[in-house]
């Protein structure tokens, strides 16, 4: 007789973001606390990214790992301030590299303020998340937080050496996103663990629901680049391909179009053309980019959702599951 698993429950966005609510609130009221500086204009910069919200996705993961794992404690409300210092510096960078000019609905800094106060004000908030990660006093958190930092840095050149690339293929950019989100999503949900007292094993499947929740989500931010609505999502579309990067969708419908169709991609790729926007769009649908795209974001998602397999179900564990289907689903 085969057992049939009752399927479990989904919980909505409202219902996961009321769930972590408390913690939420404290770690903001952390965040600014601990944003201050007497140098005016990093207050200005990192007000004005900070103080437009985001999704604060990263820390309420931080918060939700450890409450899934044991007891809240103070510390996870550090860790996740020090995880969304660390995002946010990469932001600010990154929409230096990037070009962008719209971030989280407002102008971004460097359109505002220019590229040299952006970067250093995003390498302020990085030097800011190691002054509290070093308040903690443990090696363990210190070193697994050093590998973080360095992996992205190291994902953010590798993607560097590949814009204009039309020969980027999926298991490079698969290489590229592990390093520039998966790890700080991984690195999150095994803190939060951690800093419950989880044991090795515990830490290491909240490690790999990390991991694959932020493949999952940056290839869905991947597909949002083409398919979102730009005030839902406060970032402008199209910045990926105005920047000569190719990502998921791209990258698909390159090695699944006739070859006219993809060499003629293959040059908007090295040239970066913005205005060739309509034509990509076409080639992406005629190939069922969008759909490939999705369907490898829903893999990781499901691989997510299986890390936690075994783990003694409550609150928080059925929210890390809700944030996994989120990941895919959502809209900006
Ligand atoms: C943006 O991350 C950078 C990516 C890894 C795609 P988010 O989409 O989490 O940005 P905010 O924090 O909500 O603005
Ligand atoms: C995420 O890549 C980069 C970081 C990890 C900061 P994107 O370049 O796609 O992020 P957005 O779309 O600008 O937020
Ligand atoms: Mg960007
Ligand atoms: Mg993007």
């Amino acid at each position: 007789m085969s057992v049939v698993e009752s399927p479990r429950p989904v919980l909505a966005l409202s219902h996961i973001q009321s769930l972590a609510a408390p913690d939420m609130a404290a770690v903001d009221a952390l965040i600014r606390a601990r944003l201050a500086s007497d140098v005016v204009l990093i207050n200005q910069i990192a007000d004005h990214i900070i103080s437009a919200g985001g999704k604060r996705l990263r820390p309420m993961l931080v918060v939700l790992a450890g409450r899934a794992c044991g007891p809240a404690i103070a510390d996870h409300h550090q860790l996740a301030a020090i995880i969304e210092f660390i995002h946010t510096s990469t932001l600010l960078h990154d929409d230096v590299v990037d070009e962008s000019d719209l971030r989280r609905g407002r102008s971004t800094a460097n359109a505002l303020w220019g590229n040299a106060p952006s970067v250093l004000v995003g390498d302020f908030l990085y030097s800011r998340s190691f002054q509290l990660m070093v308040e903690l006093n443990r090696m363990e958190v210190m070193r697994i937080l050093a590998d973080t930092t360095n992996r992205i840095a190291e994902g953010e050149v590798l993607q560097l050496l590949h814009v204009h690339n039309p020969d980027t293929d999926e298991a490079t950019y698969l290489r590229v996103i592990e390093r520039k989100t998966a790890v700080l999503f991984a690195a999150g949900t095994q803190l939060g663990a951690l800093a419950s007292g989880a044991d090795p094993a515990t830490q290491r499947q909240l490690y790999d629901y990390g991991m694959n929740l932020g493949y999952a989500f940056q290839i869905a931010d991947d597909v949002l680049d083409y398919t979102a609505d730009a005030a839902d999502l406060g970032k402008n579309l199209g910045d990926d391909l105005a920047e000569g990067k190719a990502t998921l969708p791209l990258i698909h419908a390159i090695r699944q179009s006739d070859s006219i169709i993809a060499n003629r991609l293959r040059d908007i790729v090295r040239s970066g053309d913005a205005d060739a926007m309509p034509e990509v769009l076409t080639a992406i649908r005629a190939t069922g980019g969008l759909e490939y795209s999705q369907r490898r974001a829903s893999e990781y998602a499901a691989s997510a959702e299986q890390a936690l397999d075994g783990l003694p179900e409550n609150d928080a564990m059925a929210a890390l599951r809700g944030l996994a289907r989120y990941a895919v689903e959502r809209r900006h």
